[in-house]
């Protein structure tokens, strides 16, 4: 077993005596220093022998898990994360200016739930910062970049600032990640209504065939989704994407629901829940879109994924890949060697 995995069951409780942003920040500063150090060698091949690649969105997967975006928002240790096993990593949300979220507290345990509510809004250094960040990398990992709109963008101009993040990012990133189901900028799931994802996404499908052109390189585009939707609002999702042949879809962001973890004392601080009361909910969602959805159309799935089944549950319901973010604080980085360690699912 590597260092790191036999370190993290020490780490955890330490990590948990801290305010959940300042565990957050050391989390991030002590593997950018393991990685320099060569700590988290074997982390990665702690997963088994190294197989074949897994061909999603015409990009190679060396497995199918993936480091959710809000980990890293600024691209701050991508290098790292990819030694400590992971597939790929989403940087972002980033906007086209940089801003400072919420006062704080904004990020909250539910330890009792697994769970985490958090209201950050999009704290992050401005698109070019993480741009800058990526174009100075050594390592040649899969990078997903998920872009978003300023929060004092009102929504009529929101397609402004998604293209000026998609220009930005795009020689840099591996696929695009188009954030519209954060709860915590006002208004931001409102695009997801029919017309506005219509306008959204038929806007940055023609700036990503011009990018393309120019670039000589297609890179991917994805829309980022509630799990707050019912069945009728992800089937005119689908249509859309289907209309606009989207790349691929990433299901799910966290959840404005309460019920899960009614009755705890922290259930009424605004914000999104994750962890494991997303768990059942967002392998529905991926279900729904799986059957509304041409085969051809990659779904990333994400949410309350605690263990290597939930994340088979996931892949069974139809999706090509996975992401984690709560699973990781709870459980650690052996969440992400089990996972790593599933067998491929189909094609895609
Ligand atoms: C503290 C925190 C910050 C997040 N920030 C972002 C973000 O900036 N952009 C985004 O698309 N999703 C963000 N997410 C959502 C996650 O990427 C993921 O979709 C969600 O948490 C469900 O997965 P999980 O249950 O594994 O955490 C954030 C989640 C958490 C807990």
């Amino acid at each position: 077993m590597s260092l790191i995995h036999r370190l993290y069951p020490l780490l955890r409780p330490l990590l948990f005596q801290l305010d959940a942003e300042t565990a957050h920040e050391w989390t991030v500063k002590l593997l950018k220093m393991g990685h320099a150090l060569g700590m988290l060698e074997g982390a990665d091949s702690d997963a088994g022998p190294a197989r074949p690649p897994i061909k999603v969105l015409g990009l190679e997967f060396p497995n199918v898990v993936g480091l959710a975006a809000g980990m890293d928002k600024s691209a701050a240790a991508v290098d790292a994360w990819g030694a400590l096993g992971f597939g790929f990593v989403e940087v972002g949300t980033l906007t086209p200016r940089p801003q400072p979220g919420n006062p704080t507290p904004r990020l909250f345990r539910l330890i009792e739930k697994e769970a985490i509510i958090n209201r950050m809004g999009f704290n992050n250094p401005g698109i070019q910062a993480a741009v800058a960040r990526l174009e100075r990398r050594q390592g040649t990992g899969i990078v997903g970049v998920n872009i978003g709109k300023n929060f004092d963008t009102p929504n009529e101009n929101a397609v402004d600032d998604y293209v000026t993040c998609l220009r930005a990012a795009y020689p840099v990133a591996d696929y695009i990640a188009v954030n519209i189901s954060s709860p915590n900028t006002k208004g931001l799931r409102d695009l997801q209504a029919e017309e506005p994802i219509r306008r959204l996404v038929g806007t940055l499908k023609e700036e990503q065939q011009r990018l393309a052109a120019r670039h000589g390189d297609k890179k991917p585009l994805l829309v980022k989704i509630a799990p707050d939707l019912d069945s009728t609002q992800i089937d005119s999702l689908a249509r859309v994407f289907t209309e606009q042949q989207l790349d691929g879809v990433i299901a799910t962001n966290t959840t404005i629901s309460r019920e899960a973890v009614a009755g705890h004392r922290l259930a009424d601080e605004t914000g999104g829940l994750s962890g494991a009361p997303l768990t059942t909910r967002s392998t529905e969602v991926i279900s729904a879109l799986r059957a509304a959805l041409p085969a051809s159309m990659p779904i990333i799935g994400v949410g309350g994924i605690l263990t290597a089944d939930h994340a088979q549950a996931k892949l069974d319901a139809g999706a090509a890949l996975v992401q984690v973010y709560t699973g990781l604080v709870y459980r650690g980085p052996a969440l992400v060697r089990d996972i790593a360690k599933l067998a491929v699912p189909g094609k895609n």
